[in-house]
């Protein structure tokens, strides 16, 4: 059951209204257009029990395969948060369905940042944290916000915040809404009264009983609202919270007719499949690691080109990063792995070493 918040209602339950859905129902094919960053903030602290946890991956993965949208213009950002908020993907260009899915499964090392996020969900620093990163879009200094581009926050929660931080958290939503960011809030159990003031408006606010029930339900109304919130054409009031439901081409099925017996799975760097009796059976690398197609096996993922989208010139050797003249390319086998300078070093095309920065030239 899905149920959605009047911004001024502090009762949040008593001033709901229930929306039935009807997914499948209304499947309308478009882009969505327009320049965007999204962020997702996921509590990720051991108070939100796996359970709850897991189902975020497959929501992520199938909210981002949503839409048709522009590719060239959309970013996508990921924050982790618990006790203090972990920035686990920087918002960037969704050029490639399988990298983003790729990162969002990675989501699920949560393990490896138990120190940063294990002790509570501290939602006002993850706030903080996101207007940051919408200001910084690229992760490198300086670079500013993105002209013209929307700003959305999609900001998940689980139960209410503590009495004593509810203002400061209503105080995080409204500093990043005053930024110009659209956020909205997909919220848990035991919302205080601090989630109804996180979404922008009353389209913009979605409590359910439990994660596992209540995303796949709320995939629909999100998936249409954010993107015709990319739309300047449409202004989205109450009467149409679900003007349109955009839907991306299905993907290809997957067959194991002619493949070997284990193969990338084609949106997704950490699955791969593996075929039983001609049927392929989808499985996941562990923790940290990506398939890597040139091994057949599941490998470290720094070494794995399908996340870092590096390819190999050649078989072997060194050759100059595409974006970042303090790293280099390690090629072995057309396996790329990137390595990285000592300090005040670039790599020197010319020599295939490191060189001081004040002697190398970097495009
Ligand atoms: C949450 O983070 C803010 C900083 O953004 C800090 O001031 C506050 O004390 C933190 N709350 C808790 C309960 O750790
Ligand atoms: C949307 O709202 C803006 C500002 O309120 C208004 O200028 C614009 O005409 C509206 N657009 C539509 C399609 O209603």
């Amino acid at each position: 059951m899905l149920v959605r918040l009047q911004k001024e209602s502090m009762d949040i339950w008593k001033g709901a209204v229930v929306c039935f859905l009807v997914i499948g129902l209304t499947s309308v094919t478009g882009q969505c257009p327009g320049k965007a960053d999204i962020m997702f903030l996921v509590p990720g602290s051991d108070a939100v029990p796996g359970h709850e946890f897991f189902p975020f991956e497959r929501f992520l993965i199938n909210l981002v395969s949503f839409f048709n949208i522009d590719r060239d213009n959309v970013n996508v950002g990921l924050i982790l948060y618990g006790k203090t908020p972990v920035p686990f993907a920087w918002p960037q260009p969704f050029k490639s369905q399988k990298q983003i899915n790729t990162r969002i499964t990675l989501m699920s090392q949560r393990l490896s940042y138990a120190d940063e996020l294990n002790g509570g969900n501290n939602l006002t620093a993850a706030l903080s944290l996101m207007r940051k990163m919408f200001t910084n879009p690229t992760g490198q200094t300086g670079s500013g916000r993105r002209n013209n581009a929307r700003q959305i926050g999609v900001v998940f929660t689980y139960d209410s915040v503590s009495i004593d931080e509810r203002q400061s958290v209503i105080e995080a939503a409204k500093a990043a809404r005053g930024d110009g960011i659209t956020l909205y809030g997909v919220g848990k159990g035991q919302a205080g009264p601090e989630f109804s003031h996180i979404g922008s408006d009353y389209c913009k606010s979605f409590s359910m009983g439990r994660f596992i029930d209540g995303l796949p339900s709320v995939l629909a109304f999100l998936g249409s609202s954010l993107c015709s919130e990319m739309n300047p054409n449409v202004n989205v009031t109450e009467l149409n919270c679900f003007p349109q439901l955009y839907q991306s081409k299905e993907p290809e099925p997957v067959q194991c007719d002619g493949r070997s017996l284990l193969f990338p799975d084609p949106e997704n760097c950490a699955y791969f499949y593996h075929c039983r009796f001609r049927r392929p059976v989808q499985e996941r690398c562990s923790t940290g690691m990506l398939f890597d197609p040139s091994a057949s096996a599941c490998n470290y993922k720094e070494f794995v080109s399908c996340y870092t989208d590096i390819k190999c010139p050649m078989q072997n050797g060194l050759f100059p990063h595409p974006t970042d003249c303090s790293k280099y390319i390690n090629c072995f086998d057309f396996r790329p792995y990137v390595q990285k300078c000592p300090n005040n070093m670039w790599f020197d095309a010319t020599t295939k070493g490191c060189g001081f920065t004040a002697a190398v030239a970097c495009t």
